[in-house]
């Protein structure tokens, strides 16, 4: 085996399908499966965004939500998420962030890595 064809490998495994990219126009968001867990994929304008897809206020599906640009709203009472960075952007949220996936494109399959890009994270309490 060459080292090239290892390395590919080992990308592979490092990378889960969650869908087709034809089947994601820009503006749209669905619910994928991650190792077991639901999440969402995201078309931002031509950039594909995986994330969470539960809210950090009471767990709702965020994939039931709206995607309005690179804004993702809670269906339930509106809390906001940036999906590119994960930022939280409900100002009464103990959290600063969403987890987050970078998502690939190879040959039309929308490939999520295994680990991921942000993880949820507290807000800094100020002492
Ligand atoms: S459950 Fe999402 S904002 Fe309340």
């Amino acid at each position: 085996m060459t080292q090239d064809s290892t390395s590919r490998r080992r990308t592979a495994e490092q990378l889960i399908s969650v869908g087709r990219a034809d089947e994601l126009p820009p503006g749209s968001m669905k619910e994928a499966i991650h190792l077991g867990r639901s999440i969402v994929v995201a078309n931002i304008e031509g950039t594909y965004v995986a994330f969470q897809n539960s809210c950090l206020h009471y767990g709702v599906k965020l994939s039931d939500g709206t995607l309005d640009g690179d804004v993702v709203t809670c269906r339930w009472h509106q809390w906001r998420y940036c999906p590119l960075t994960g930022e939280v952007l409900a100002e009464e949220s103990p959290y600063e962030t969403l987890t987050t996936f970078t998502v690939h494109v190879r040959d039309g399959e929308l490939l999520a890595e295994r680990e991921p890009k942000t993880r949820i994270r507290p807000r800094q309490e100020c002492k």
